[in-house]
C-alpha cells in the first residue's frame, strides 16, 4: 500500500517522502536482484523490504544524523540496515507460528507470497545483512564507531530487546500481565529498535553524551507511544489504510486491552509530550522534524 503520511505536517510529509525515495535507492543498491540458483531468497528479501512501509525508522536515523552534520550517504546505509532488521522482524512476526497474518503493507505477507521456509530464511538473511553493512568501512571510517553501531543494534534486537519482547508478547497471550509488564514488553519489542534508530545519528556524529542521552530519552517515550498507537490502530484502523489485518490483538497483552482505548490514547499523548520535552536541549529549529514526527506518531492513520 502507498504509505500516506497524511496526518503529517506538509514539511514532515515532504521530508518523509524524500527519505523513502533515498532509502529505497540505497536498499536497491545494497540488495540487488540476482540470477544465482538461490535467487528466490534474494527475491523474498527484496519483496520483504520493497513492499512499501512508512520508513519511520530510516527517517529517525537520517534526521538524528542530520542534527549532527553526518555525511548523508553514511546515514543512509545505517537507515537501510535498520529497515532490514525491521522487515526481518515483520516477516517473522507474520508467520503462522507467531501472529499468523496474511497481509502486510497491503500485500500478501512474505510467507504467503513465497512460503514459510523462504520467509524464515529471508528474515535471517536480512538480519545478517544489517550487521554486514554496519561493520563495513563505507559506513564509517572509524572502527570504534562501527563497533558501537553493531553493539548498540545487537543489544536492541536480541534477548534483551526485540526478540525478548516478542517472547513476552507470545506469553502474554496466555498469561495476564500488569501494566508495568506490558510497558516492558512494548519497549522491548518495538521501543528498543526505535531507540537505536534515534541514537544512530548521535553515534555516527560522535555527539556529546548529553545530546545522545536526550535522543535516547526521546526515543524511549516515542517508541512506547508508537506501539500504543499500533495497538489502537488494530482496533480503530481500517484494513485498507493500514494494510494489515485489524482486530488481531484480542488475546494480546496491550495497553488497549489493559486500560481501554481512551486511557491508552491518553497515555500515548502523555508519552509524546514527554518525548518532545527531552529535545529542549537542542537549539531552536534543529530538531523540528523530530518533534513533528512525534506528533505524527500520535495522529497517524497508517
Ligand atoms: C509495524 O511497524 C510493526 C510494529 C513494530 C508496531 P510500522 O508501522 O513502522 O510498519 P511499516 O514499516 O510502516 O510497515
Ligand atoms: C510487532 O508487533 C513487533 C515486531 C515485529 C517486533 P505487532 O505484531 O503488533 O506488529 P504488527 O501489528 O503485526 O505490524
Ligand atoms: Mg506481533
Ligand atoms: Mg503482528
Ligand atoms: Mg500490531
Amino acid at each position: 500500500m502507498a504509505p500516506s503520511p497524511r496526518e503529517a505536517t506538509p514539511k514532515l510529509g515532504q521530508a518523509m517522502e524524500d527519505c523513502r525515495e533515498k532509502v529505497n535507492k540505497t536498499v536497491q543498491s545494497l540488495l540487488p536482484a540476482t540470477d544465482l540458483i538461490e535467487a528466490p531468497l534474494f527475491d523474498a528479501m527484496r519483496y520483504a523490504v520493497l513492499n512499501g512501509g512508512k520508513r519511520l525508522r530510516p527517517f529517525m536515523v537520517l534526521e538524528s544524523a542530520r542534527v549532527f552534520g553526518v555525511d548523508a550517504s553514511r546515514a543512509r546505509r545505517v537507515a537501510a540496515a535498520a529497515e532490514f532488521v525491521h522487515c526481518y522482524s515483520l516477516a517473522h512476526d507474520d508467520l503462522p507460528a507467531m501472529d499468523n497474518s496474511d497481509l502486510r503493507r497491503g500485500k500478501p505477507s512474505l510467507h504467503k507470497k513465497f512460503d514459510e521456509a523462504t520467509a524464515l530464511l529471508a528474515g535471517d538473511a536480512l538480519l545478517t545483512l544489517a550487521f554486514e553493512i554496519l561493520s563495513d568501512p563505507e559506513t564509517h571510517e572509524d572502527p570504534r564507531v562501527r563497533i558501537e553501531l553493531v553493539a548498540n543494534l545487537s543489544g536492541a534486537i536480541g534477548m534483551h530487546g526485540m526478540v525478548g519482547g516478542q517472547m513476552l508478547d507470545l506469553i502474554g497471550e496466555k498469561q495476564e500481565f500488569d501494566v508495568g509488564t506490558i510497558s516492558r514488553l512494548q519497549r522491548l519489542k518495538t521501543g528498543k529498535l526505535i531507540a537505536f534508530c534515534c541514537e544512530a545519528g548521535a553515534i555516527l556524529g560522535k555527539a556529546n553524551p548529553a545530546h545522545r542521552q536526550a535522543l535516547r530519552n526521546y526515543a524511549h517515550d516515542l517508541g512506547l507511544a508508537f506501539q500504543v498507537t499500533d495497538d489502537l490502530l488494530d482496533v480503530e484502523g481500517n484494513v485498507h489504510e493500514i494494510g494489515k489485518p485489524t482486530g488481531q490483538d484480542g488475546k494480546k497483552a496491550t495497553f488497549v486491552s489493559a486500560m481501554g482505548r481512551e486511557q491508552a490514547r491518553a497515555r500515548a499523548e502523555m508519552l509524546v509530550d514527554q518525548a518532545i520535552s527531552h529535545l529542549r536541549i537542542f537549539d531552536e529549529g534543529r530538531v523540528d522534524l523530530l518533534k513533528d514526527l512525534a506528533r505524527y506518531v500520535l495522529e497517524r492513520r497508517v
